[in-house]
């Protein structure tokens, strides 16, 4: 599918966007080897979440959805997985394969997992090396990529990690190995990481100790099952926030969000760029802080912002980069090398697109300098990234001619029904 963008303006509006896809991954598989039965409300109906809730079935938890965003997970404990079938089939997730392997390899059988073409050239190495040192026994493609072959039956022992890359995914790769592990597990990492696993795990009764950079836990700890309020995912919140700081006189209303601090690093940034965003209805979902987000259209400048950021916004630079490009004076992405490596290579995606659309980008090995400009029209393709196609059409919105986006299938692993959000509050983007 591609979509075709055509130079439309933002109205006024109040919408919620679906469910965060880092919670909604570790509800089900947290709830999975809990005791007992967790409810989740407000489950991000997407690819990637579902492959993880399929893969979870294939491992012998029942796993209904009473509705498209209700998920009632009968929780097998923490020794109730069953050996799958097959091969567990990932899809595009790099969340779900690597946390996933943590979770499976104290398992006492076997079990292989792959993924799309995207997932099967991402590093695992990542992953399989602190686990080794647990005592897992984890097979990679020579070049350290899927698919995973995980050995079963080896007794896993607690370590310590320091972490070399800032990854939430490695972090709850080893946090929830350890939980099969004797002792103590703990992980440290160089830059703040999202927390979603330490904070659902203390929701679901098992004790995480997090003093400044350091992550502990204590193995055989088996979590309850408990309701979980997965609130909207900040991430595709950040394709409206950025739409709407784009569009003339624009002011929406972004409903129910979460806020949690290891995500806001985008809110820091735009505002760094001139943007007016404000957190309203401050409240809780759980352990999870939630807010209604406030933009209205902001006449944004390139500016230099905090390193630190970097790790708290990561899933957020497709948007950015579209918000440098459309904004006054030039800014310098740097310390991005993680964005290599992620749905796509996302610096060369974006640069890629950008200068389709007659941005000047100067690209670097671990980031790209943009000098704002106008966006013409022009035809850019997605890389098979859900990111760069939102971004790109976002960007679209405010293009002198149309913009044909190609490939824009994956939106769906992350925003379900993207183009109809956008399109309902006057961004004319169709299917092409
Ligand atoms: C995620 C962590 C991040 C992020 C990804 C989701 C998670 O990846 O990019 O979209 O849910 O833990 P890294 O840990 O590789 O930075």
């Amino acid at each position: 599918m591609d979509f075709l963008v055509t130079p439309s303006r933002l109205r006024d509006a109040v919408i919620t966007v679906p469910g965060d896809k880092s919670i909604s991954h570790r509800a089900v598989m947290l709830g999975a080897v809990s005791r007992g039965r967790s409810e989740v409300r407000g489950f991000l109906n997407g690819d990637d979440c579902l492959a993880t809730a399929d893969a979870m079935r294939a491992l012998g938890v029942e796993i209904r959805m009473p509705s498209a965003t209700d998920v009632v997970i009968e929780g097998v404990g923490l020794h109730g997985l069953q050996p799958p079938a097959g091969d567990l089939d990932l899809g595009n997730s790099g969340t779900a394969m690597r946390l996933m392997a943590g979770l499976l390899a104290g398992q006492r059988f076997a079990t292989t997992l792959r993924g799309d073409e995207s997932l099967n050239g991402r590093p695992m190495g990542r992953i399989v090396t602190p686990l080794t040192r647990m005592g897992a026994a984890i097979e990679t493609d020579c070049d350290g990529t899927p698919p995973l072959q995980i050995a079963g039956g080896l007794a896993l022992r607690g370590i310590h990690y320091d972490m070399p890359v800032a990854s939430a995914q490695v972090k709850s790769a080893v946090l929830l190995a350890g939980l099969y592990a004797s002792g103590e597990t703990s992980v440290s990492e160089p830059a703040v990481t999202r927390d979603h696993t330490e904070r659902m795990l203390r929701s679901l009764d098992v004790t995480v100790a997090s003093s400044a950079s350091v992550v502990t836990l204590t193995g055989g700890q088996e979590p309850r099952g408990a309701v979980i309020e997965v609130p909207g995912d900040l991430s595709s919140a950040t394709f409206l926030m950025l739409g709407t700081l784009l569009s003339q006189d624009a002011d929406v209303l972004v409903k129910t969000v979460g806020v949690n601090p290891t995500r806001t690093g985008v809110i820091d940034i735009l505002r760094g760029m001139g943007a007016d965003i404000r957190l309203e209805n401050a409240r809780r979902f759980g352990d999870e802080p939630v807010a209604d987000i406030r933009v209205r259209a902001s006449r944004l400048r390139g500016a230099a912002f905090d390193p630190a950021l970097v790790s708290l916004a990561i899933d957020e630079f497709p948007a950015l980069f579209v918000a440098a490009a459309a904004a006054e004076g030039t800014t310098t992405f740097s310390g991005l090398a993680e964005l290599r490596v992620k749905e796509s290579d996302r610096i060369a995606a974006l640069a890629d697109g950008l200068r389709r659309l007659g941005i000047s980008v100067a690209e670097t090995a671990d980031g790209a300098t943009v000098h704002g400009g106008r966006f013409t029209g022009g035809e850019v393709d997605s890389s098979h990234d859900h990111r760069v196609a939102m971004a790109l059409a976002m960007a679209g919105t405010v293009a002198d001619g149309e913009v044909l986006i190609r490939d824009v299938d994956n939106v769906a692993t992350s925003f379900p029904g993207f183009r109809e959000c956008v399109a309902g509050i006057g961004a004319d983007v169709r299917l092409a």
